[in-house]
């Protein structure tokens, strides 16, 4: 596991987008994993511009994203799929046919994860997946559990992440309480990971989850284990480091 610390969070995203970028540069038809959140704005925001500058083309890559509520229509603007289509897929050359966002109307939980997990896999697996982290820990919407689910499933949101979401919803009563989301396999299974975390919030949990042990409570720990993953965290989030 690699961990680098950048003086700031428009640093942090310029690396990230770097990276990203010059993957897409190798390999124009890479599958990509997508993550939401406020932090991959600035990410995206750059990915957006070396797309207007010819740097790169979107053209022929698949995306998977890791997670969307259940019970939000594609159009309510806090859905997953609308924050990619607002920040990234309506702003570069992506085939929206190729991208793809859990079905959070899906109300049969079975082929809504099933039919998740054999997309991914008729793509050929995920080349580089992009992984935010929650502040107590979670990736994707995997919250803190007594065991890591391997396979896309529906999960139960942890009341901190409803509570932390809801500054996004008018309130906290608007925000779902159940997911979809990736397992933590099929995000182990991605050939290369990149996380991206900033904020003095989240400065404890990077000293859990990267360099404490791994443990199902805090599901990010599993990360240590995978053979390519690269964290970048900016100097407030990576201000407990040891
Ligand atoms: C959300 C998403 C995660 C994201 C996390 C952190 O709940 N499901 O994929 O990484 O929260 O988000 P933020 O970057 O806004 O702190």
């Amino acid at each position: 596991m690699n961990v680098v610390a950048l003086d700031s969070y428009e640093a942090a995203c310029r690396k990230v987008a770097d990276i990203f970028s010059d993957h897409l540069a190798e390999k124009p038809d890479t599958v990509l994993g997508l993550a939401t959140g406020t932090t991959p704005l600035g990410l995206y925001s750059e990915l957006v511009k070396d797309f207007q500058e010819g740097k790169i083309s979107f053209a022929q890559a698949t995306t998977f994203n890791l997670d969307e509520y259940c019970g939000l229509e594609p159009r309510h603007h806090q859905s997953y799929r609308y924050f990619m289509e607002t920040n990234l897929f309506n702003k570069v050359d992506i085939c929206l046919e190729s991208t793809h966002v859990p079905d959070g109307m899906n109300t049969n939980t079975q082929d809504a994860c099933d039919s998740y997990e054999q997309a991914i896999q008729k793509a050929g697996g995920i080349d580089i997946q992009l992984l935010g982290l929650g502040i107590n820990g979670h990736i994707g919407f995997n919250e803190p559990a007594a065991s890591f689910a391997v396979a896309t499933h529906k999960i139960d949101l942890a009341q901190s992440t409803i509570q932390a979401n809801s500054r996004l919803f008018n309130g906290i009563h608007e925000v779902p309480t159940q997911a979809y989301t990736m397992g933590i396999g099929t995000i182990m299974a991605a050939r290369k990971i990149v996380v991206i975390v900033s904020g003095a919030s989240k400065a404890k949990i990077v000293r859990e989850a990267f360099f404490g042990p791994v443990v199902p409570q805090v599901p990010a720990s599993i990360l240590q284990l995978h053979p390519h993953v690269t964290v970048i965290v900016d100097s407030e989030a990576g201000a407990l480091i040891p």
